[in-house]
Order: C-alpha cells, then sequence, then structure tokens
C-alpha cells in the first residue's frame, strides 16, 4: 500500500494500486497553503476521493499517525484525524492505522494515534510490541468487528502463517510490555523525546537542514540544498547515504529514506533511539549526530 516509489517500482505491475490522497505533509504542503490557515484542505482531499469512486467501493481508509519511512516524523495538525475519522463515519468506512512504526511508546504515547484523540476501527501493530527483540505482529480490531467475525461468522479468522501464534515471541512481547508499564517508558520516551528535539533545533545552523520534525522518539530530519526555498537534492547526489555513512562513522545508525519530494527528490532519515534512553545518552546521540552532519557537510559540500 505504500506510495514510496522506490519500494513500489518493480513490483508494481503486481500491486493493487489503490486510490490515495496527499499525505499531512505541512513542510511540503500539498495544496501550497500556509500553516495556519488551511481548512485541513489534505484531510478533506478523503471525502472528494471517496464521492469520486463511490462509498460502495471503499472498505477502509489506511494511514500512519506519525510517518516513519516516506516522511519521517511527519505528524499532522491536531484536527486532521478528527477530520478524517468523522469523514469514515459519515461513509461508513473503516479507519485502519497503521501503529507498525508509531505504536507501543515510541512517541510517547500507547499509540500516536493518541495524540489525536480519535480511536481506530483497526490498528495494526509490531516492531515495538516486542522491542524488536522477536518476531512478532498483531491486527488490533475494535468490539464490533470481533463479533462480526467471531461470534456472529466464522468464528474462524483464516490468516495463517508458519509461525503464527508463535510462544516465544508472545512471551517476549508480554515481557517487554510488563517492563515497559513498570519502568514507565512510554512516558520516557515523551520525556526524553522533547529533549532530543529541543537539542536537534541546532541542527538548523547547518544549511543542508530542512526540517526537524517528530513526536516522542520518533523524529525525522529532511534535509534540502536551500533551506529558503526547499530546494531538494538531486537524487543522484545520493545525500541520504552520505549522511547515513557519515553519521555510521560517528557511531551513531539512522534510518535513511528518500522520494517525499516527488517520489525520487527528497531525503530524509529517521533517529528512533531505544524508548529507555537516558538524558546523557540523548547528549551523546545529538553529539554523534552533529559529527556525522559536519563530516557530511565538509566531505561533500565543499
Ligand atoms: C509503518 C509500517 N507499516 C507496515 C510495515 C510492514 O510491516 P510487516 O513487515 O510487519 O508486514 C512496516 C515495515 O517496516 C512499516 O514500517
Amino acid at each position: 500500500m505504500t506510495g514510496i516509489t522506490g519500494r513500489r517500482k518493480i513490483y508494481d505491475p503486481i500491486l493493487i494500486n489503490f486510490p490515495k490522497i496527499n499525505q499531512a505533509y505541512c513542510y511540503r504542503c500539498p495544496h501550497k497553503l500556509s500553516c495556519n490557515n488551511c481548512n485541513m484542505e489534505c484531510a478533506y482531499e478523503l471525502e472528494e476521493k471517496i464521492i469520486r469512486i463511490g462509498a460502495d467501493n471503499i472498505s477502509a481508509f489506511i494511514a500512519e499517525p506519525i510517518i516513519g519511512s516516506a516522511v519521517p516524523g511527519a505528524n499532522p495538525p491536531k484536527e486532521y484525524f478528527k477530520i478524517i475519522r468523522g469523514i469514515c463515519d459519515k461513509y461508513d468506512i473503516l479507519l485502519i492505522i497503521d501503529e507498525v512504526m508509531a505504536g507501543f511508546g515510541r512517541t510517547g504515547k500507547n499509540f500516536g494515534i493518541d495524540h489525536y484523540g480519535v480511536v481506530p476501527d483497526i490498528i495494526t501493530a509490531a516492531k515495538g510490541m516486542s522491542c524488536g527483540y522477536a518476531p512478532i505482529g498483531a491486527a488490533i480490531v475494535n468490539e464490533e468487528i470481533f463479533k462480526t467475525i467471531m461470534i456472529k461468522g466464522s468464528g474462524h479468522f483464516v490468516h495463517g502463517h508458519t509461525y503464527g501464534g508463535n510462544p516465544l515471541s508472545a512471551a517476549i512481547s508480554d515481557c517487554v510490555l510488563k517492563i515497559s508499564k513498570r519502568e514507565k517508558y512510554y512516558d520516557n520516551a515523551a520525556k526524553q523525546g522533547k529533549c532530543l528535539m529541543n537539542k536537534l533545533q541546532r541542527l538548523y545552523e547547518y544549511p543542508i537542514v530542512g526540517e526537524v520534525r517528530g513526536k516522542g522518539l520518533m523524529i525525522g530530519i529532511e534535509f534540502v540544498k536551500n533551506q529558503q526555498t526547499k530546494e531538494p537534492f538531486e537524487a543522484k547526489a545520493k545525500l541520504k547515504d552520505k549522511f547515513t555513512q557519515c553519521c555510521f562513522d560517528a557511531g551513531l545508525v539512522v534510518y535513511p529514506g528518500g522520494g517525499s519530494v516527488d517520489g525520487v527528490r527528497g531525503d530524509h532519515v529517521l533517529i528512533a533511539p531505544p524508548i529507555n534512553i537516558t538524558e546523557n545518552e540523548v547528549d551523546e546521540l545529538v553529539i554523534r549526530l552533529e559529527k556525522g552532519l559536519k563530516g557530511c557537510v565538509e566531505n561533500y559540500m565543499t
């Protein structure tokens, strides 16, 4: 379902081309509107699309609450998901929130959608459920969907995987959840996320830093050739790869991505440290990140 061109490209002929709407991406508003005066046009695009396609032909709308790989850290304004929820209800369309990256404390709350005061019908989750120590994923559904399938319906959710219901993964996830609760790691993600975000503001001194954005410990940095015009680097400059290597040399692993501007151009990285990070470790992270950034600017921009 992803809109990431690079990931879709070779599979495109065999993928179903689900209709999409523009993402809420305030730094590069798809409607070229200014931030506080936009009437949330990007959310109302959903209604336009539903009318065009016909509500009877649409079962669900799926979105990440805070974006992970495609536009890391991008988080819509507060009203966005309330409008989306309202449109889904009006046309009897399910709202699926993809929490594979944002869920389980990463953004400082249980789920990313909790920042918006909205309850989805289905949540997809994975990574943070086990802190990545063991593979596990879940589709969490509301009671109505559960009853429709398990009580009124067949009573079976036919969706087999070889390792479905794996007890080791389930036990590890159970343990991760207990420890996270006991140690208040989700609160820690909120607190250290704020601290990290504050410290990262100084990166704007570097001419290639376009935007630093995110929630909790899910922070994206987007790079630009020109801070004023937001002009991106050409894809062939491989800025994101060079930056990632410089960070790696400085002892920091970041998650690079690209294509947010037009499918091809647009360089960004996601910073997503462990949710039990301490303030000293946040400082260390920022030192290494700045070292990587300096190295990248000095080696490749001069
Ligand atoms: C936001 C998001 N959704 C879905 C997926 C796919 O998850 P899975 O590999 O569990 O199918 C990923 C994988 O990275 C992801 O980041």
